[in-house]
């Protein structure tokens, strides 16, 4: 079955950006965010990949441009849609991740079954906000609690959240 994940840190007022960046240095995070996504395609808009402006190594990388002449480095796969992006992902795997930036977890959100949401645990004047999406339907696991330490400025909590399917409505019933 193909999956559609979303995948972001958001502080507690859902900021995610500021001036093209991320609002935080988390290493730590960082290593979650490595670990979910590895070998899977991740899509992300032109801006997000300008972060980083690299591929991200043992996944295929998608990033969408309206710009046709758009020039990014080798090893990026380019497309102009979120549509064209998820038949390209799907072509390699059945489970993909879209990574960023505003206008793409918003549009993917309503065909995500999975969430993995990190909070982190402060509040940013940025320029980029995610909506706050409506879990209340969804199971949430806490995959782990973080405290602020020398390298991470802040303690953050990542959730995987799982869209209730009819399969796992029968299964918890089961249970
Ligand atoms: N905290 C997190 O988890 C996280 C994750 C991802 C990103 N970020 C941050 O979020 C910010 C970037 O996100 P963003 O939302 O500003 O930009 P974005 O979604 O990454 O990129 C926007 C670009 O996508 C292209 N695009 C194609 N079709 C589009 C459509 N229908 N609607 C909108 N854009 C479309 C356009 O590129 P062209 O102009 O080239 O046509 C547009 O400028 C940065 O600060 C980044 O660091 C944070």
């Amino acid at each position: 079955m193909s999956r559609v994940n979303l995948i972001y840190a958001r502080a507690k007022n859902f900021c995610i950006g500021k001036d093209g960046k991320m609002p935080w240095h988390l290493p730590k995070e960082f290593v979650w965010f490595k670990k979910h996504t590895m070998g899977c395609p991740v899509i992300m808009g032109r801006k997000t990949y300008e972060d980083h402006k690299s591929v991200l190594p043992g996944r295929l990388n998608i990033v969408i441009t309206r710009d046709e002449n758009y020039q990014a480095v080798s090893g990026i796969e380019l497309v102009s849609t979120l549509d064209e992006a998820l038949k390209l992902a799907f072509k390699q795997k059945d489970e993909v991740f879209v990574i960023g930036g505003v206008h793409f977890f918003t549009e993917a959100f309503p065909m995500a079954t999975r969430v993995f949401e990190t909070i982190v645990d402060t509040e940013i004047n940025g320029d980029a906000f995610i909506p706050e999406f409506d879990f209340g339907d969804w199971q949430s696991e806490l995959l782990v609690a973080s405290k602020p330490d020398a390298k991470n400025a802040y303690g953050f909590s990542v959730f995987e959240r799982r869209k209730n399917t009819l399969e796992t409505l029968i299964k918890s019933r089961q249970n």
